[in-house]
């Protein structure tokens, strides 16, 4: 029987139009993955070509194909910098970040991302990291947990939940997702599934701290992009869609302007030029063929040559 498909990628021939490929150039996939979009991106370089992929999760680097111009480094892409130059490359081409989970750890149950399956509340992407969902959901307190699940996962009653979750943990074991969908029934509105759906992706985003690594990551591009160099970055939810359009325009990630300085006397060059002036998203084809890219939005900017020290 055939393996299961590890990732379908979104909005393939947008990220491929975005990157503007130069066939000798250094590229750095953020989030390798199954490796659908760098192995695209490697048929168009030559042999002087290079490509470095990100991947904290074990499980992807099965996918990276025997070729010499890929380099595989299973850390975090909040250290993009610091791996760029321990392997003496200063400056690149271009950078994608394609966010989010795979369709691989979504569909392995005893990782613990989907509600749809039973597993323990892990949800870690690389599973050399300490905190896990269970660690949050059993040790964090009623404000910890409202805030996150309020800001994070949109969800309505937060409130209630943090509350209500804070109550049921002292008699009740949250081991599994089963548990802790059965502990919380009473709290559910609206849809179970939509809503578990926030509520797991309000955790996911803790235990991951997936913005503060978007924000530290973005922070390290306009360095590490070579003049004229372009960034492509997909994301699946409008908070992080939003820290990338911010920091695309203004080089800062707030929306407000005003909040972060009154008197806009400190405001930041924006480091990027924007080249997507509205997020590219997917044709309704595509939606059709793969419901994950529904949610999709890939914004893409470039490096100024003027800004070049
Ligand atoms: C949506 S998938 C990428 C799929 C890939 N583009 C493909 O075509 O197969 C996201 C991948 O990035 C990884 N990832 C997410 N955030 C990461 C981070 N901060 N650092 C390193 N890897 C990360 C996840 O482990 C996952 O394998």
């Amino acid at each position: 029987m055939s393996e299961p498909v590890y990732h379908v990628p979104v909005l393939l021939q947008e990220v491929l139009a975005g990157l503007n490929i130069q066939p000798d150039g250094i590229y750095v996939d953020c989030t390798f993955g199954g490796g659908g979009h760098s192995l695209e991106i490697l048929k168009r370089l030559n042999a002087q070509g290079r490509l470095v992929v990100f991947d904290q999760d074990a499980d992807a680097r099965k996918n990276v194909p025997d070729d010499e111009r890929v380099l595989f480094i299973q850390h975090n892409f909040r250290h993009l910098q610091r791996f760029c130059r321990l392997h003496k490359i200063d400056q690149v081409n271009g950078i994608l970040a394609d966010l989010g989970v795979s369709s691989h750890q979504f569909d392995t149950a005893d990782r613990g991302f989907s509600t749809r399956l039973e597993g323990d509340l892990d949800m870690r992407m690389d599973q050399r990291q300490e905190l896990t969902a269970f660690d949050v959901v059993n040790t964090y307190s009623e404000q910890q947990l409202h805030k996150l699940f309020e800001q994070y996962g949109e969800v309505t009653n937060a409130k209630t939940l943090a509350r209500t979750l804070v109550q049921v943990r002292q008699n009740v074991s949250l081991k599994t997702i089963a548990n802790f969908k059965q502990a919380l029934q009473s709290v559910v509105k609206g849809n179970p599934h939509k809503y578990f759906a926030q509520v797991f992706q309000a955790l996911r985003i803790e235990v991951n701290d997936e913005l503060g690594a978007l924000k530290e990551m973005l922070q390290q591009v306009p360095l590490l992009l070579k003049p004229a160099g372009r960034i492509a970055i997909i994301t699946f939810h409008s908070l992080e869609d939003r820290i990338v359009k911010n920091y695309f325009r203004k080089g800062q990630f707030e929306d407000d302007d005003q909040a972060a300085d009154p008197f806009g006397r400190h405001a930041p060059a924006p480091p990027l030029k924007v080249i997507t002036k509205k997020p590219v998203v997917a044709t309704e084809a595509e939606v059709k063929q793969n419901p994950r890219a529904r949610s999709a939005k890939l914004r893409v900017a470039e490096k100024e040559t003027r800004n070049e020290e």
